[in-house]
């Protein structure tokens, strides 16, 4: 099956071999992906996808390349380095459904990934074509999730990482990943915008290959988030997938995902998408909801580092899917953040402080009658619940404070309690 790379910008449309080494489109400047002239018959695709989960063989195994015809950009596979990524289960949360005003909700959670976030679905892909362009050093610039995970299939595959990430704005849950998996790691004096400004020069001038979501192939592994959902819900489609916003990648591969399995007949009926973004974050948002031209924000804040992002790079290619699903984007505070978060963590299930968007988003959509009561809706958890202890931990004791210093209240607070080594007195409390 032919596979090459396409401008996504409809007025260039221009084509690359799919082995070139290419971030933008050489003609235009806009984003690339990868394109394929699918010839699948979709009953025989859904049996083999669930025959592979019978067998041992790692591709199989693996939740991204048990998909494999949903992406054939690789002539063999011999370069795939797979940590068993994928395989992350779909949660029913009722107290969270309540919390944010349906009758059911089903998270996705992505934390349940190797290295905890769902960087690890594309990060296979985006390594796997590393290493069939012959690459040897790859880059990244990242909130945390993307650096982990870069590391880990880096080191996995024998390549040498390098890793670019805002000092200071970033968890230590993340960073110390990095470190462990022995990533060459960079701390610059910058926010995410202009470190990815940064490293897109320097990748040109010192022969490094970039890992960011702007690498078309990250995107490719990122839509078997998507496939995945479908296939464990026996690939009746929902209503709506509801998902953070940062860099917008996501975005992008959730709705290529869904448009190639519309194409290609394994769904009949495309859900909506809706995105989330935090509201110091929110550029995407604003452009949506107020027009005009798209309007980068200079000093992105957030709580939820994973999506502190002004200038996201996949705006374009997420404001399509976005039209194409019928979907919308809302953008909802920290307060709101924080609180969603305890509930979902009251679920038993728990994620990091991006992930949550999608609660609080959701509460804001039902209550505004966007989405109704009784929708069939999954969202995606992005990163897992120990991404980000220090947040909880202040959350819980009430010393979160907002960007600027505005104290978080602990809505749904769970102290723990000092007591002494006397069997009465803890008796006497649990009375
Ligand atoms: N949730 C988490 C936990 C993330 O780490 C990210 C992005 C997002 C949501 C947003 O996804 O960028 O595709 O819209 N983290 C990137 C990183 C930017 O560097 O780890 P997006």
């Amino acid at each position: 099956m032919p596979s090459e790379l396409k401008c996504f910008n409809p007025q260039c449309g221009a084509r690359y071999a799919i082995t070139d080494v290419l971030y933008s489109c050489a003609k235009c400047g806009a984003l690339l992906e990868a394109s394929y002239d699918f010839d699948l018959d979709p009953a025989a695709l859904k049996k083999s996808f669930r025959e592979r989960r019978m067998s041992n063989a790692p591709l199989d195994v693996s939740g991204v390349w048990r998909y494999r015809e949903l992406f054939p950009f690789l002539d063999d596979f011999s370069p795939v380095v797979t940590l068993r990524e994928g395989n992350t289960p779909l949660l029913e949360g009722p107290i969270a459904a309540e919390y944010g005003g349906l009758d059911r909700i089903a998270f996705k959670h992505q934390g349940f990934n190797p290295t905890g976030s769902f960087k690890d679905n594309g990060m296979t892909c985006g390594v796997a074509q590393a290493r069939a362009l012959g690459m040897k050093r790859v880059a990244c610039v990242s909130t945390g999730n993307t650096s982990a995970s870069m590391a880990a299939y880096a080191a996995a595959g024998g390549l040498d990482p390098l890793i670019f990430l805002p000092h200071g704005n970033i968890s230590f849950g993340k960073l110390s990943q990095a470190l462990e998996y022995g990533a060459k790691t960079f701390q610059v004096e910058a926010n995410f915008d202009q470190i990815l400004a940064l490293v897109r020069t320097l990748a040109e001038r010192v022969g490094i290959y970039l890992l960011n979501s702007m690498n078309p192939f990250r995107i490719e592994g990122q839509k078997t988030i998507v496939f995945e959902l479908l296939d464990q819900r026996d690939w009746r489609a929902p209503d709506w997938i509801v998902l953070p916003g940062g860099n917008l990648g996501n975005t992008s591969a959730f709705g290529k995902a869904l448009r190639e399995a519309k194409l290609i007949g394994l769904i009949d009926r495309m859900p909506r998408l809706a995105v989330v973004q935090a509201e110091g974050s929110a550029p995407f948002y604003d452009f949506v909801r107020h027009g005009g031209d798209f309007r980068a924000v200079e000093n992105p804040e957030t709580l939820a580092t994973a999506i502190r992002i002004g200038d996201p790079v996949s705006w374009p290619k997420a404001l399509h899917e976005v039209q194409a699903s019928n979907g919308v984007v809302e953008r909802v505070s920290e307060q709101e953040i924080a609180d969603a978060k305890a509930q979902i963590g009251r679920c038993g299930i728990g994620c990091e402080p991006a992930s949550a968007a999608t609660l609080a988003g959701i509460r804001k959509l039902t209550a505004a009658g966007v989405i109704d009561r009784s929708a069939d809706v999954v969202a995606v958890l992005t990163g897992n619940l120990l991404k980000d202890p220090d947040y909880i931990y202040r959350y819980h004791t009430g010393k979160l404070e907002a960007p600027g210093g505005v104290p978080i209240r602990s809505t749904f607070a769970n102290q723990s309690v000092v007591v002494p080594n006397d069997a009465e007195r803890i008796a006497e409390l649990l009375a």
